[in-house]
């Protein structure tokens, strides 16, 4: 049987960011995965739709049923996502919570994300516990299965402030890269987050339909 396909959402969208970098240290760590099946990963950027702020008319629930999406951004961010059978959403935490282009983002779609399952993995200064917080109450709300290990990762070297320096001009800190690197605790939450969504991703789907 053909693997099944799991994306790693890159979530932050900034101009210059460490989403690409946290996501590579979690892409590697997780090819070391012994989760069986093995999974096909993926990277899916959101910053590369330029979604702009919700604008189609259509309710995405009525797609593609009883509507259409009209503008291509749309129809793109749509035929990235509609083909996995489970997500890694890695986001930053902006301000308390799940940044906004991320809700964004997973507000144009609908039927494309329920019922498959979602490993949530977020960063920031003290590991994005709001924005995981955050993130878990939405895709819960959209009937995704939110596995129950949600990693956060923080930065090291706290209270200096040169990791969020370094991570604020786009550089992921060299102390907090080593530090996950060599974290036990972060290893075991990915892998295991992992394993739990893997195991998800191989029950049978649940029916994505008048489920709101
Ligand atoms: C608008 C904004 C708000 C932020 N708010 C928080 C916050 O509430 N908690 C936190 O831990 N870090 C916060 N940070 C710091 C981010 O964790 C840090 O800048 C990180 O690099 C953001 O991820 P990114 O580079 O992939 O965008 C904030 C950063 C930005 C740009």
């Amino acid at each position: 049987m053909a693997p099944k396909k799991i994306a790693l959402i890159i979530s932050s969208t900034r101009a210059i960011r460490i989403g690409p970098s946290v996501v590579s240290f979690i892409q590697s760590l997780l090819s070391s995965s012994t989760a069986s099946p093995k999974p096909e990963l993926s990277i899916v950027d959101i910053a590369s739709f330029n979604l702009p702020v919700y604008n189609e008319k259509a309710i995405p629930q009525t797609v593609p049923a009883m509507a259409q999406f009209e503008h291509a951004h749309s129809k793109a961010w749509s035929a990235a996502i509609a083909p996995f059978d489970g997500y890694v959403f890695v986001s930053p935490e902006y301000n308390f919570g799940v940044p906004g282009g991320v809700k964004n983002a997973i507000d144009y779609l609908y039927n494309e994300w329920i019922g498959k399952p979602v490993f949530i993995v977020t960063y920031g200064i003290q590991g994005g516990t709001n924005a995981s917080e955050s993130l878990k109450t939405i895709l819960e709300g959209m009937k995704l299965r939110v596995v129950a290990t949600r990693p956060n990762l923080k930065f090291a070297g706290l209270p200096a402030m040169d990791e969020v320096f370094a991570a604020a001009a786009g550089a992921l800190g060299e102390k907090t890269l080593k530090s996950w690197e060599e974290s036990e605790v972060v290893k075991k939450e990915l892998l295991d987050g992992f394993a739990e969504l893997v195991q998800k991703v191989e029950e049978p789907a649940v029916a994505p339909v008048n489920s709101t």
